[in-house]
Protein backbone atom coordinates (compact mmCIF):
# COMPACT_ATOMS: atom_id res chain seq x y z
CA UNK A 1 0.00 0.00 0.00
CA UNK A 2 1.49 3.03 -1.29
CA UNK A 3 -0.21 6.49 0.37
CA UNK A 4 0.49 9.74 -1.98
CA UNK A 5 -0.37 13.52 -0.55
CA UNK A 6 -1.62 15.78 -3.27
CA UNK A 7 -0.39 18.63 -1.86
CA UNK A 8 0.44 22.34 -3.11
CA UNK A 9 -0.05 25.29 -0.71
CA UNK A 10 -1.72 27.89 -3.23
CA UNK A 11 -5.42 27.23 -4.01
CA UNK A 12 -7.41 26.46 -7.05
CA UNK A 13 -3.75 24.42 -9.01
CA UNK A 14 -5.63 21.28 -9.27
CA UNK A 15 -5.10 19.34 -6.47
CA UNK A 16 -8.60 18.41 -6.21
CA UNK A 17 -8.96 17.77 -9.86
CA UNK A 18 -5.64 15.73 -9.93
CA UNK A 19 -7.05 13.72 -6.98
CA UNK A 20 -10.09 12.93 -8.11
CA UNK A 21 -9.28 12.16 -11.68
CA UNK A 22 -5.97 10.20 -11.16
CA UNK A 23 -7.32 8.13 -8.65
CA UNK A 24 -10.33 7.69 -11.07
CA UNK A 25 -7.99 6.48 -13.76
CA UNK A 26 -5.89 4.34 -11.54
CA UNK A 27 -9.18 2.64 -10.65
CA UNK A 28 -10.05 1.84 -14.24
CA UNK A 29 -6.36 0.77 -14.60
CA UNK A 30 -7.74 -1.76 -12.59
CA UNK A 31 -5.79 -1.00 -9.15
CA UNK A 32 -7.78 -0.80 -5.56
CA UNK A 33 -7.62 2.83 -4.34
CA UNK A 34 -8.95 4.83 -1.80
CA UNK A 35 -9.39 8.95 -2.14
CA UNK A 36 -9.30 10.20 1.19
CA UNK A 37 -10.72 13.96 1.02
CA UNK A 38 -8.86 15.78 3.64
CA UNK A 39 -9.98 19.68 2.27
CA UNK A 40 -13.17 20.84 4.99
CA UNK A 41 -14.52 21.95 1.72
CA UNK A 42 -15.39 18.53 0.69
CA UNK A 43 -14.54 19.66 -3.25
CA UNK A 44 -13.49 15.79 -4.16
CA UNK A 45 -16.75 14.31 -2.59
CA UNK A 46 -18.97 16.34 -4.13
CA UNK A 47 -16.73 15.70 -7.09
CA UNK A 48 -17.50 12.06 -7.46
CA UNK A 49 -20.92 12.55 -6.24
CA UNK A 50 -20.50 11.36 -2.79
CA UNK A 51 -22.60 13.62 -0.54
CA UNK A 52 -20.22 15.31 2.54
CA UNK A 53 -22.69 14.46 5.67
CA UNK A 54 -21.83 15.11 9.20
CA UNK A 55 -20.13 12.44 11.18
CA UNK A 56 -18.77 10.75 7.72
CA UNK A 57 -15.19 12.35 7.72
CA UNK A 58 -11.79 12.02 9.28
CA UNK A 59 -13.09 14.50 11.98
CA UNK A 60 -14.10 11.99 14.70
CA UNK A 61 -11.24 9.09 14.78
CA UNK A 62 -8.35 12.50 14.04
CA UNK A 63 -9.72 13.97 17.67
CA UNK A 64 -10.01 11.31 19.28
CA UNK A 65 -14.41 11.26 19.49
CA UNK A 66 -14.88 7.93 21.73
CA UNK A 67 -18.25 7.28 19.91
CA UNK A 68 -16.90 7.73 16.11
CA UNK A 69 -16.98 5.83 13.25
CA UNK A 70 -13.15 3.90 12.79
CA UNK A 71 -10.82 4.56 9.75
CA UNK A 72 -12.11 1.47 8.12
CA UNK A 73 -16.37 2.36 8.84
CA UNK A 74 -15.54 5.67 7.05
CA UNK A 75 -14.79 4.06 3.74
CA UNK A 76 -17.78 4.03 1.36
CA UNK A 77 -17.76 3.02 -2.59
CA UNK A 78 -18.23 5.65 -5.19
CA UNK A 79 -19.85 5.29 -8.74
CA UNK A 80 -16.23 4.12 -10.16
CA UNK A 81 -15.53 0.87 -9.72
CA UNK A 82 -12.66 -0.03 -7.17
CA UNK A 83 -12.57 3.22 -5.82
CA UNK A 84 -13.91 4.22 -2.76
CA UNK A 85 -13.81 7.60 -0.35
CA UNK A 86 -13.82 9.05 3.02
CA UNK A 87 -15.56 12.09 2.75
CA UNK A 88 -14.52 15.30 4.07
CA UNK A 89 -17.21 17.35 5.72
CA UNK A 90 -16.90 21.40 7.07
CA UNK A 91 -16.35 19.84 10.73
CA UNK A 92 -12.50 18.71 9.76
CA UNK A 93 -11.68 22.51 9.78
CA UNK A 94 -12.28 22.47 13.62
CA UNK A 95 -9.39 19.87 13.68
CA UNK A 96 -6.88 22.45 13.86
CA UNK A 97 -8.38 23.76 17.35
CA UNK A 98 -9.41 20.27 18.67
CA UNK A 99 -5.91 19.09 17.94
CA UNK A 100 -4.15 22.32 19.50
CA UNK A 101 -2.88 20.55 22.87
CA UNK A 102 -2.45 17.53 21.84
CA UNK A 103 1.21 16.32 21.35
CA UNK A 104 0.47 13.74 18.72
CA UNK A 105 -1.40 15.89 16.88
CA UNK A 106 0.98 16.07 13.42
CA UNK A 107 1.09 12.08 13.46
CA UNK A 108 -3.10 11.42 13.94
CA UNK A 109 -3.17 10.42 10.75
CA UNK A 110 -0.19 8.30 10.72
CA UNK A 111 -1.08 6.08 13.04
CA UNK A 112 -4.52 5.39 11.50
CA UNK A 113 -3.08 5.02 8.21
CA UNK A 114 -0.69 2.39 9.99
CA UNK A 115 -2.84 0.39 11.83
CA UNK A 116 -4.96 0.22 7.83
CA UNK A 117 -1.68 -1.40 6.62
CA UNK A 118 -1.40 -3.83 9.09
CA UNK A 119 -4.71 -4.92 10.05
CA UNK A 120 -4.55 -5.71 6.05
CA UNK A 121 -5.65 -3.05 3.52
CA UNK A 122 -8.11 -3.97 0.64
CA UNK A 123 -6.02 -1.44 -1.57
CA UNK A 124 -2.88 -0.79 -3.41
CA UNK A 125 -2.72 3.21 -3.71
CA UNK A 126 -4.26 5.57 -1.21
CA UNK A 127 -4.48 9.27 -2.25
CA UNK A 128 -5.08 12.42 0.16
CA UNK A 129 -6.73 15.48 -1.18
CA UNK A 130 -5.55 18.14 1.20
CA UNK A 131 -6.44 21.33 2.08
CA UNK A 132 -4.45 24.87 0.83
CA UNK A 133 -3.90 26.07 4.33
CA UNK A 134 -0.88 25.30 5.78
CA UNK A 135 -2.49 23.64 9.14
CA UNK A 136 -2.40 20.58 10.92
CA UNK A 137 -4.26 18.58 8.63
CA UNK A 138 -2.01 18.73 5.96
CA UNK A 139 1.08 18.48 7.78
CA UNK A 140 -1.27 15.18 8.75
CA UNK A 141 -1.33 14.14 5.24
CA UNK A 142 2.38 14.96 5.09
CA UNK A 143 3.38 13.11 7.94
CA UNK A 144 1.30 9.75 6.92
CA UNK A 145 2.56 9.87 3.31
CA UNK A 146 4.86 7.71 1.50
CA UNK A 147 4.98 10.61 -1.49
CA UNK A 148 3.68 14.31 -2.03
CA UNK A 149 2.66 14.71 -5.70
CA UNK A 150 2.54 18.59 -6.40
CA UNK A 151 0.00 19.87 -9.06
CA UNK A 152 1.08 23.29 -10.27
CA UNK A 153 -0.70 25.16 -12.23
CA UNK A 154 1.11 26.63 -15.43
CA UNK A 155 0.87 30.79 -15.00
CA UNK A 156 2.87 33.08 -13.95
CA UNK A 157 5.58 32.62 -11.04
CA UNK A 158 5.03 28.73 -11.13
CA UNK A 159 8.32 28.63 -10.19
CA UNK A 160 8.75 30.78 -7.01
CA UNK A 161 5.71 28.97 -5.67
CA UNK A 162 7.15 25.57 -6.88
CA UNK A 163 10.47 26.62 -4.62
CA UNK A 164 7.96 28.28 -1.81
CA UNK A 165 6.56 24.10 -1.74
CA UNK A 166 9.59 22.32 -1.73
CA UNK A 167 10.80 23.83 1.30
CA UNK A 168 7.70 23.47 2.52
CA UNK A 169 7.66 19.99 2.46
CA UNK A 170 11.42 19.76 3.92
CA UNK A 171 10.00 21.32 6.61
CA UNK A 172 7.05 19.31 7.75
CA UNK A 173 9.95 16.12 7.29
CA UNK A 174 11.38 17.80 10.04
CA UNK A 175 9.01 18.74 11.71
CA UNK A 176 6.76 15.10 12.09
CA UNK A 177 9.40 12.98 11.54
CA UNK A 178 8.54 12.10 7.96
CA UNK A 179 12.18 11.64 6.94
CA UNK A 180 11.20 8.92 4.28
CA UNK A 181 9.06 11.48 2.37
CA UNK A 182 9.78 11.11 -0.90
CA UNK A 183 8.94 13.85 -4.05
CA UNK A 184 6.48 11.46 -6.26
CA UNK A 185 6.59 14.32 -9.12
CA UNK A 186 5.45 17.50 -10.22
CA UNK A 187 2.13 17.63 -12.14
CA UNK A 188 1.98 20.72 -14.56
CA UNK A 189 -1.98 21.31 -14.81
CA UNK A 190 -4.68 24.06 -17.07
CA UNK A 191 -2.00 23.80 -19.57
CA UNK A 192 -2.99 26.82 -22.68
CA UNK A 193 -0.79 25.38 -25.27
CA UNK A 194 -2.18 28.84 -27.11
CA UNK A 195 0.04 30.88 -24.82
CA UNK A 196 3.75 31.78 -24.60
CA UNK A 197 3.27 31.70 -20.80
CA UNK A 198 2.21 27.96 -20.77
CA UNK A 199 5.14 26.64 -22.67
CA UNK A 200 7.35 28.89 -20.94
CA UNK A 201 6.09 27.51 -17.82
CA UNK A 202 6.99 24.00 -19.20
CA UNK A 203 10.39 24.95 -19.97
CA UNK A 204 11.23 26.52 -17.10
CA UNK A 205 10.29 23.96 -14.53
CA UNK A 206 11.73 21.22 -16.62
CA UNK A 207 15.08 22.53 -16.51
CA UNK A 208 14.92 23.28 -12.71
CA UNK A 209 13.52 19.94 -11.81
CA UNK A 210 14.30 17.18 -14.95
CA UNK A 211 12.93 14.37 -14.10
CA UNK A 212 10.71 15.41 -11.33
CA UNK A 213 8.21 16.64 -13.44
CA UNK A 214 5.80 14.17 -14.87
CA UNK A 215 5.93 14.24 -19.06
CA UNK A 216 2.09 14.31 -18.78
CA UNK A 217 0.98 17.87 -18.80
CA UNK A 218 -2.86 18.46 -18.15
CA UNK A 219 -4.38 20.56 -20.50
CA UNK A 220 -6.65 23.57 -19.92
CA UNK A 221 -10.13 21.88 -20.68
CA UNK A 222 -13.77 23.17 -19.80
CA UNK A 223 -15.08 19.85 -19.44
CA UNK A 224 -12.58 19.23 -16.64
CA UNK A 225 -14.09 22.05 -14.92
CA UNK A 226 -17.80 20.96 -15.53
CA UNK A 227 -17.20 16.97 -14.64
CA UNK A 228 -17.10 18.10 -10.21
CA UNK A 229 -20.63 19.50 -10.73
CA UNK A 230 -21.84 16.52 -12.42
CA UNK A 231 -20.54 14.41 -9.98
CA UNK A 232 -18.64 12.41 -12.25
CA UNK A 233 -14.95 12.35 -12.97
CA UNK A 234 -13.82 13.04 -15.87
CA UNK A 235 -13.17 9.38 -17.43
CA UNK A 236 -17.26 8.66 -17.05
CA UNK A 237 -18.53 12.51 -17.60
CA UNK A 238 -15.96 13.12 -20.90
CA UNK A 239 -14.69 9.67 -21.58
CA UNK A 240 -13.03 10.25 -24.79
CA UNK A 241 -11.90 13.85 -24.64
CA UNK A 242 -8.82 15.29 -24.10
CA UNK A 243 -8.82 15.30 -19.89
CA UNK A 244 -9.62 12.16 -20.32
CA UNK A 245 -6.88 11.18 -22.08
CA UNK A 246 -4.12 13.17 -19.88
CA UNK A 247 -5.08 11.62 -16.55
CA UNK A 248 -5.37 8.05 -18.17
CA UNK A 249 -1.82 8.83 -19.44
CA UNK A 250 -1.25 10.49 -16.38
CA UNK A 251 -2.13 6.57 -14.52
CA UNK A 252 0.08 4.84 -16.54
CA UNK A 253 3.24 6.69 -16.64
CA UNK A 254 2.76 7.18 -12.23
CA UNK A 255 2.17 3.02 -12.31
CA UNK A 256 5.28 3.19 -14.68
CA UNK A 257 7.15 4.98 -12.40
CA UNK A 258 5.84 2.47 -9.61
CA UNK A 259 8.34 -0.20 -11.30
CA UNK A 260 11.02 1.70 -12.30
N1 LIG B 1 -7.05 21.23 -16.38
C1 LIG B 1 -8.04 22.05 -16.05
N2 LIG B 1 -8.72 22.72 -17.00
C2 LIG B 1 -9.73 23.57 -16.68
N3 LIG B 1 -10.14 23.81 -15.43
C3 LIG B 1 -9.50 23.17 -14.44
C4 LIG B 1 -8.43 22.26 -14.68
N4 LIG B 1 -7.99 21.80 -13.48
C5 LIG B 1 -8.75 22.38 -12.54
N5 LIG B 1 -9.66 23.21 -13.10
C6 LIG B 1 -10.64 24.06 -12.41
O1 LIG B 1 -9.92 25.02 -11.66
C7 LIG B 1 -10.51 25.21 -10.38
C8 LIG B 1 -9.49 24.85 -9.29
O2 LIG B 1 -9.15 23.48 -9.42
P1 LIG B 1 -9.08 22.51 -8.16
O3 LIG B 1 -8.72 21.16 -8.67
O4 LIG B 1 -10.32 22.63 -7.35
O5 LIG B 1 -7.85 23.15 -7.40
P2 LIG B 1 -7.40 23.04 -5.87
O6 LIG B 1 -7.92 21.76 -5.32
O7 LIG B 1 -5.92 23.09 -5.94
O8 LIG B 1 -7.97 24.24 -5.16
C9 LIG B 1 -11.72 24.32 -10.35
O9 LIG B 1 -12.84 25.10 -10.71
C10 LIG B 1 -11.45 23.27 -11.41
O10 LIG B 1 -12.62 22.76 -11.97
MG1 LIG C 1 -9.10 21.38 -3.65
Amino acid sequence: MKIIAVANQKGGVGKTTTSVNLAAALAEAGREVLLLDLDPQANASSALGVEAVPGRSLFGVLTGDPGARSFREQIQPTSCERLRIITAELDLAGCEIQLAADAHRLTRLRQLLENYRITGAEVEFILIDCPPSLGVLMTNALAAADSVLVPLQCEYLALEGLAKILEMIERIKQVSGNNALKLEGIVLTMYDARTNLSQQVVSDVRQHLGSQVFETIIPRSIRLSEAPSHGKSILSYDSAGMGAQSYRQLAQEFLKRQTD
